[in-house]
């Protein structure tokens, strides 16, 4: 099977676009995972200017000065025996970051407020742009890399040109899709012409999905490819959507290989390479898809994200070792808000420069008692097992995964939480550690047992309202309800408006019940980052879930429950079920065995409860202290 490291902003290089070790380190890992297959590094941008910036920590190629820092991560990429690409990215009406206005075809405001206005571009910029990736082209070549890849997705640049939304220009450069299109041949031939027989790899939208806007039709956007391939592009990596559609591409909520069948229809049109990623996690899917001829390449941004060696896993026979990413996108909700990557579930992930995120074996082994295997305490236990230590991990439950089992039954792509139980637990099992399940853990018992040190990762506690209502037997918890234990009527309140609130209510709503969610917060689901929040946003609306934030029960009875917003006003909802979501921390163990002379660490929920994420960076964390 072919693979390719997609491409991948991180932020992580020094405000002026010079390379960093952090990025030097994160680039190695990755190249280290492809074994052998292509590793791509972000996209530079070209401009002294900064126009074509789109991101404070992106890479810069606009001076001879950054062929040193670049040909760092060149180098690195052949040290480890893989084929080195770099990518020119002018992002276009999303980039200009230190710029007041930022480059387009036309003055087409951005859906999207967070950027600046659009400049449009002359003939002598359009000119001088293409200058600038030629000359930045023959840098990277300089450099030491292998391949050169022109990057036109999601709104950058090149996408500006070709589509029928941005592009409103009556010269050469706009009108039918050739005329958008000029821009780009221009391009692919003055990079072609400077590389020398290095393939150019080109990145194009399959889909707009810009339909709302009057964007390309997905013909158009054959028609885009046809022509980028005459002009002279070796491969083409298959991309859709634009950051300013209204549509889903990349979060949980889309099943994995749904969009394969872009690839497919590339194939159809072009007879270049064609490679592709979004969501293609599962290796099974993006190898049956070469196998069947669907795809030449497999493409992977996020997946090795979430764990940088990823292919080289699938390789040598270990998938089930594989850290699996979430899509949660949280890594690109960080690039937007100006922040170096970092990733929900790989607490390595930006931190591979840095020695104190590494394991290694401990000074002196010890003997260590994990009390929960939920997501913290299974993170902890492999890391410390790894390191050398003797790990006996606990559950009162007879099955590991913790919060998680009940957790992954909400709704659009859940489930996909419960593959971090998966991955931690074959770690565990590989690395040593002795699972002690359905035995409830008393301070008698770590007495008997006398470990050196005990890990508490028992899990939040869920509590109850202090209103009158909240102990009624109409009033039942998240987990009962999620695990089919909890009898539920028709009409429902769900108490707590952060994620568990939401997933449980949308489970509910999903079997037709009327739900209505009552929360504290200001806002519905602060805890779940704006990149996949707005998904929710939609689907509570399109399940018929009534939200009432900044918001408390005051009483509940059998049929009814009230509410009351922050000033006052109170609001009667007919409801024969109340399920309850709000968590608190969790002492009572700790409280217990303090007395008892044994040295403590406590992770997960159970200090503040929180999410999926905390618990693994906290369990990470704690396994290499030990
Ligand atoms: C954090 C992050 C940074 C990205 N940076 C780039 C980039 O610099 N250039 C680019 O063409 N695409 C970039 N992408 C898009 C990815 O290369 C890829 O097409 C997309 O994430 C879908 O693939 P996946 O499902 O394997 O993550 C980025 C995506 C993410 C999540
Ligand atoms: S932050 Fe989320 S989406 Fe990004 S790589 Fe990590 S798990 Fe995947």
């Amino acid at each position: 099977m072919s693979c390719s490291s997609g491409t991948t902003e991180d932020n992580l290089n020094d405000k002026d676009g010079f390379v960093t070790d952090a990025d030097v380190a994160y680039i190695r890992e990755r190249a280290k995972g492809v074994v052998g297959g292509i590793c791509c590094i972000q996209g530079v941008y070209m401009d002294e200017k900064r126009q074509g910036q789109g991101y404070v920590g992106q890479a810069a190629c606009w001076d001879d000065k950054y062929i040193p820092g670049l040909k760092r991560l060149a180098d690195a990429i052949h040290e480890e025996k893989a084929v080195a690409s770099c990518q020119l990215m002018h992002c276009g009406r999303v980039g200009a970051v230190e710029v007041e206005y930022c480059h387009g075809p036309s003055p087409v405001p951005q859906r999207l407020r967070i950027f600046r206005p659009v400049q449009v571009m002359t003939k002598d910029d359009i000119k001088r742009c293409v200058d600038q990736h030629a000359t930045a082209a023959e840098r990277l070549c300089k450099a030491g890399f292998d391949i050169v890849e022109i990057s036109g997705i999601v709104g950058y640049l090149i996408s500006n040109f070709i589509s029928s939304y941005t592009n409103k220009r009556t010269d050469e450069y706009g009108g039918d899709i050739r005329g958008r299109m000029r821009m780009v041949v221009e391009l692919i031939q003055a990079v072609k012409k400077v590389i020398g027989d290095r393939p150019l790899g080109v990145r194009l939208c399959s889909d707009e999905l810009l339909d709302d806007v009057r964007g390309n039709t997905p013909e158009e956007s054959m028609i885009t490819y046809q022509i980028a391939e005459e002009a002279g592009a070796d491969y083409m990596s298959v991309t859709l959507g634009w950051q300013e559609s209204i549509y889903p591409v990349i979060s949980r909520d889309i099943p994995q290989g749904n969009w394969l069948f872009l690839a497919e229809r590339a194939k159809k049109h072009i007879k270049i390479p064609v490679q592709m990623a979004y969501r293609l996690f599962n290796p099974a899917i993006p190898n049956k898809a070469i196998g069947d001829g669907k795809l030449d390449f497999w493409e992977m941004c996020r997946p090795m994200i979430a764990d940088p060696h990823m292919p080289k896993k699938v390789l040598e026979g270990r998938e089930d070792e594989i850290r699996p990413c979430v899509a949660c996108n949280l890594c690109l909700a960080r690039l937007f808000r100006d922040a170096p990557m970092t990733c929900y579930i790989n607490p390595v992930c930006a931190h591979d420069h840095d020695p104190k995120f590494h394991i290694t074996p401990a000074e002196m082994k010890k003997k260590i008692m994990i009390v929960g295997a939920g997501a913290a305490g299974l993170e902890c236990a492999w890391v410390a097992a790894e390191r050398g230590h003797e790990v006996h991990v606990y559950d009162k439950l007879t099955e590991v995964g913790g919060t998680l089992l009940e957790a992954r039954k909400a709704p659009y792509g859940d489930e996909e939480l419960y593959y971090q139980i998966n991955f931690a637990k074959a770690k565990s099992d590989k690395a040593g550690v002795k699972f002690h399940l359905g035995i409830e853990v008393t301070p008698e018992l770590i007495d008997e047992e006398m470990p050196d040190t005990v890990v508490l990762a028992v899990g939040p506690k869920y509590i109850k309202g202090t209103a009158p209502g909240f102990d009624k037997p109409n009033v039942v918890g998240v987990l009962d309800v999620l695990a089919g234990k909890a009898k539920v009527g028709e009409n429902i309140v769900v108490w707590g408006n952060k994620k568990p609130g939401v997933g449980v209510a949308l489970y509910l709503a999903k079997q037709k019940k009327k739900v209505t969610i009552v929360g504290r917060n200001k806002d519905f689901a602060i805890d779940i980052n704006p990149s996949f929040r707005w998904r929710y946003n939609a689907y509570l609306r399109q399940n018929g879930v009534t939200v009432y934030n900044d918001c408390d029960i005051v009483e509940i009875t059998n049929n009814s429950v009230t509410a009351m917003t922050y000033d006052g006003y109170q609001i009667p909802i007919k409801t024969d079920t109340v399920v309850c979501t709000e968590r608190a921390p969790n002492q009572d163990l700790k409280n217990a065995v303090k007395d008892l002379g044994v040295e403590i660490f406590e992770i997960g929920d159970m200090v503040i409860p929180r999410n999926l994420s905390s618990a693994v960076h906290d369990g990470y964390k704690v396994g290499l202290r030990i």
